[in-house]
């Protein structure tokens, strides 16, 4: 169980925030497990016709199975998303199937290589995160984007992570993943705006999440990092896409490390060093 930030602590977003996806087609990658796996049900339960993308054929058959017990439409595909062309082949079969209409893309597949020092990571981990965790969204944006724009309408959601804003020693490959995730979708938001776009962009940034790739991670302090409920990051990003929130940065304490940057680098090390064990 997460400390410090439960689902029912989310009292900003109120009861009504599941029937807002009602009816919503929703695309979400890596929704075998964690995060993405929670989200694609609870959109699901939520009236959502949802796609997920995965690799692990035991937990799709599972989700199917679940999925034809309670009546979702939820479907899971398999789609390795460090292949462009697995990816392109997938996003035209939903397209088709969705006739022509993604309402929601959720970004979500992640990979770590487990905290190994830059020289010590092979050259294979390294393309690995970069392919899934960065290029992949790459691929599905440009899949999925040009007919969001075309119907002026839709969202894209990026899982980025706390990563993706500090660097950590240990996770130079995972960091300069997420780093590039954050600066693709900040770009794509300028890019929409630019065309007056009603296509939304959500950038995520949790924290460690008590879940298997959270629970890897060491946590030097709780009160900066908590490890946080997988049901209350939902959430929220459920209520970023309902209010159309560009940024969610989890939880809201980590916004201090922005401020840490106002200062000179010495300074600012110091400060991360001591609070957030990196
Ligand atoms: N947990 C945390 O503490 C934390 C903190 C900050 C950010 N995040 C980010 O949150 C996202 C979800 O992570 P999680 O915590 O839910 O981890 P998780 O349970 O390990 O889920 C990762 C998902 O990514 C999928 N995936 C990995 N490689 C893939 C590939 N090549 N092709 C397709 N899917 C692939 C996995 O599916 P298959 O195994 O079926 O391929 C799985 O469904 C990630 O982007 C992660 O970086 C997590």
């Amino acid at each position: 169980m997460g400390v410090g930030y439960s689902c029912c602590q989310s009292n900003a977003i109120g009861p009504a925030l599941d029937e807002r996806f009602s009816g919503k087609r929703v695309v979400i990658t890596g929704a075998t497990s964690g995060i993405g796996l929670r989200l694609a049900k609870r959109l699901a339960a939520s009236g959502a016709e949802v796609v997920g993308w995965g690799r692990n054929e035991d937990a799709m058959e599972d989700v199917h199975r679940e999925a034809s017990e309670k009546g979702w439409s939820l479907r899971m595909m398999r789609c390795d998303v460090s292949s462009r062309e697995e990816i392109q082949e997938r996003a035209a079969e939903v397209l088709a199937a969705f006739e022509g209409a993604v309402d929601i893309l959720v970004n979500n597949a992640g990979v770590t290589s487990g905290g190994k020092w830059i020289t010590d990571l092979s050259d294979e981990e390294i393309n690995r995160c970069v392919d899934v965790n960065l290029l992949a969204h790459f691929w599905t944006v440009r899949a999925f984007l040009p007919s969001m724009i075309k119907r002026d309408s839709g969202h894209v959601v990026t899982v980025s992570s706390v990563a993706g804003i500090m660097g950590v020693a240990g996770l130079s490959d995972y960091c300069a993943s997420k780093f590039g995730a954050f600066g693709l979708t900040e770009s794509l938001r300028f890019e929409l705006s630019k065309i007056n776009s009603a296509v939304g962009t959500t950038i995520v940034c949790p924290s460690y999440v008590d879940n298997g790739m959270g629970k890897e991670a060491e946590v030097k302090c709780s009160a900066l990092f908590p490890l946080m409920d997988e049901e209350y990051v939902v959430r929220r990003i459920m209520g970023a896409v309902a209010r159309r929130q560009a940024l969610v940065i989890l939880p809201g304490t980590i916004r201090t490390t922005y401020l840490a940057r106002m200062y000179p680098v010495s300074v600012y090390d110091r400060i991360v060093r001591t609070w957030a064990n990196v």
